[in-house]
């Protein structure tokens, strides 16, 4: 049986071409299953999973879970705002205390980039990076990824723009890394207070004119502006923003292709997306999030398989 090169999911920037075709070849199935009248699987009877979210999460939170019982893992939730975290007890303590109740693997949201990767070399335990702060997103890149093979038949040779925030980014960062792996072309798109200085060097296109962009692509990442981690405002009013770079209908009807609109939530609708885009036929957005499950549970899966 193929097996990961890693025991973690710490980012994709750890992860081989082969890994990726691996957990979708994984998901493939996992998709299979999920579709069926009866959408479980006795597989992971054995496993142990604690979901720890120090932020807040609609999506990805309630995806793990539920992947997590579609493969029947025993599944305990902990948030962080309910925990003894805000007594005083630290990372280490708080998931050390949960694994003593004999917990296999670790699914963490986490403000600070790389706490998942701290926390892989002080506990004894398979850690899913569920979000680090502005770092990586591993499992979003995954789900976004694989939603376009599914639209576009593969991933290898597409022109793909994400859009937005790049500066606050984990979906952008492991984005770039999961389509660059693949053969994706990769730009970003945004106000230049919005893209990092180093963005470049990571080998992608950088284009600060929507309209361009739209044209050079097959698919746009359309980005919330991350708010939540504004310390000062990155551009002048948030109705300039979405005139420069705000996704509408008019402007998909300007292009003499169709192209595919994604976005990995939660949506700013009337900022950086229309409604009439965002629930168009061009938009895969809630493909992207029913993805998110078989996904979550190839990853669990094929990690499960290397502790058992
Ligand atoms: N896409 C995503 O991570 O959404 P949540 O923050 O709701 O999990």
């Amino acid at each position: 049986m193929s097996t990961l090169s890693v025991d973690h999911l710490l980012g994709i920037k750890y992860l081989t071409k082969e890994d990726i075709n691996l957990i979708f070849e994984t998901a493939d199935h996992f998709k299979e299953v999920i579709n069926r009248s009866i959408k479980k699987v006795p597989t992971l009877r054995d496993i142990t999973i604690a979901n720890i979210f120090f932020e807040n999460s609609t999506r990805t939170k309630l995806s793990f879970e539920l992947a997590e019982k579609r493969l029947s893992a025993d599944v305990i939730n902990f948030s962080a705002s309910q925990s003894s975290v805000k007594k005083g007890e630290t990372l280490i303590d708080t998931v050390n205390n949960i694994l003593s109740m004999k917990v296999d693997m670790v699914v963490m949201r986490h403000p600070n980039p790389g706490a998942g990767i701290f926390l892989s070399k002080h506990v004894d335990a398979s850690i899913v990076n569920a979000g680090d702060g502005a770092h990586e997103h591993p499992t979003q890149a995954l789900l976004d990824s694989y939603s376009i093979r599914e639209r576009l038949g593969n991933v290898g040779g597409k022109n793909v723009v994400i859009v937005g925030d790049i500066l606050h980014s984990r979906v952008a960062l492991s984005n770039i890394f999961a389509l660059q792996l693949q053969g994706a072309n990769v730009k970003v798109c945004g106000p230049k207070t919005l893209l990092p200085k180093y963005i470049e060097s990571l080998g992608v296109g950088v284009e600060t004119n929507l309209k361009s962009a739209l044209q050079w692509c097959d698919v746009a990442n359309m980005l919330r502006v991350q708010n939540e981690r504004l310390d000062v405002s990155y551009f002048p009013t948030t109705r300039e923003y979405t005139q420069q770079y705000g996704l509408n209908k008019k402007l998909l009807q300007e292009l003499d292709r169709e192209i595919v609109v994604m976005h990995p939530g939660p949506i700013n609708r009337g900022v950086e997306i229309t409604s009439d885009v965002a629930d168009s036929g061009q938009s895969i957005i809630l493909e992207q999030v029913e993805n998110g499950v078989a996904i979550r549970m190839a990853v669990i899966y094929l990690l499960a398989s290397k502790i058992k």
